[in-house]
């Protein structure tokens, strides 16, 4: 580390709050002295109980610095209760030799570094600074996943209302397809990315029918089959529109794919079974009961009781088996959070 590197590290060091928490008075005090002139805060506990405590009431600190073997409570079990509090708060532990048979336990806890007594104050501080970068610089890359995942879902929801817009029949039919699509990948036991992904592919599921002339989104009557071709086309367009768009899961075969059925009956494709990908066959049981649900222009609702009985009776020939189950039991709890005109 060169001069201009460590007057920037020592900089750095002098805006963290840090907990010390040793049992030893004279350590203690030598210690605390030493670090109080590096850092912007520095409080000081005899004791894990302490500790602990101090923890609480000061709502985290930057860093915490502690002694293993204590009175009342020890070092690790208060790091423990710690990481219980705020997991990623970096922890150093000083240890000597003769305790390392609290290793194991150490790494359980997520300990992020050891010092061995005697302790060096120099080393020390480098550890310190260590942690404390490492530490910041996840949080800066995790707030920036956030902010990036939260424009992702501005997009999404924008896109979304565009579609909503123009086609007033359908209004609020994405988001409640959506919410009810998530919570049966939720119920089904899907991890949390994918169950975040079909989410978002069904909040768009639509969006082909950007493509669709409006009059043909609210005729007062059942469209003819020319003019159900027309509509049809919704899922192509859709798969065209996203086209190469790189999200983190795959929206566009979830759009393309929202009206295939598993005996092959649906379209665009014709797939079956499990060429239909799980998303898809996720969505389209959410769908199909949230369409029945709602008033259409050329009728009114049929009613959640009619969409129930439609899935429950496919269920297997044109539906996903278990996500008609999942579907069946999220409805059973709430069913108006998910479905329009619910009857
Ligand atoms: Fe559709
Ligand atoms: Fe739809």
């Amino acid at each position: 580390m060169n001069a201009l590197e460590k007057d920037q590290d020592a900089e750095f060091l002098r805006t963290l709050s840090l907990l010390y928490v040793e049992d030893e008075e004279e350590v203690r005090r030598e210690l605390t002295r030493f670090l109080s002139r590096r850092f912007a805060k520095v409080d000081v506990a005899a004791n894990g109980q302490e500790g602990l405590e101090l923890f609480r009431q000061h709502g985290g600190y930057d860093i915490v610095v502690t002694d293993v073997r204590m009175p009342v409570m020890d070092g690790l079990s208060m790091a423990a209760a710690i990481k219980d509090i705020q997991r990623e708060v970096p922890v150093i532990v000083i240890t000597a030799y003769n305790e390392m048979d609290y290793f194991v336990r150490a790494i359980e806890i997520g300990i992020d570094r050891y010092i061995t007594k005697p302790v060096d104050p120099f080393l020390l501080m480098e550890a310190v600074s260590r942690s404390a970068k490492m530490h910041f610089h996840q949080r800066e890359i995790e707030r920036a996943r956030e902010e990036t995942t939260e424009a992702l879902n501005q997009v999404v929801a924008v896109l979304a209302r565009a579609i909503e817009v123009r086609d007033p029949y359908t209004d609020g039919h994405q988001k409640r397809v959506s919410q009810l699509a998530g919570a049966i990948a939720e119920r089904m036991g899907l991890p949390a990315a994918q169950v975040a992904g079909i989410r978002v592919g069904a909040s768009i599921h639509d969006i082909g029918k950007i493509q669709v002339p409006a009059e043909f989104l609210s005729m007062p009557r059942r469209p003819s089959p020319d003019e159900f071709a027309l509509i049809k086309a919704h899922v192509e367009a859709g798969y065209e529109i996203l086209g190469d768009a790189t999200f983190p899961w795959p929206i566009a075969q979830m759009v393309r794919q929202h009206h295939e059925r598993l005996d092959g009956s649906g379209y665009p494709q014709g797939l079956k079974g499990d060429e239909i990908s799980l998303e898809a066959r996720i969505i389209a049981v959410a769908d199909v009961v949230e369409a029945m649900s709602s008033d259409r222009p050329y009728r009114a609702a049929l009613g959640l009781e009619a969409a129930k009985e439609e899935i429950r009776q496919h269920r297997g020939t044109l539906y996903d088996g278990a996500a008609v189950d999942a579907c069946l039991a999220v409805l059973e709890s709430n069913p108006e959070r998910y479905v329009g005109t619910a009857a």
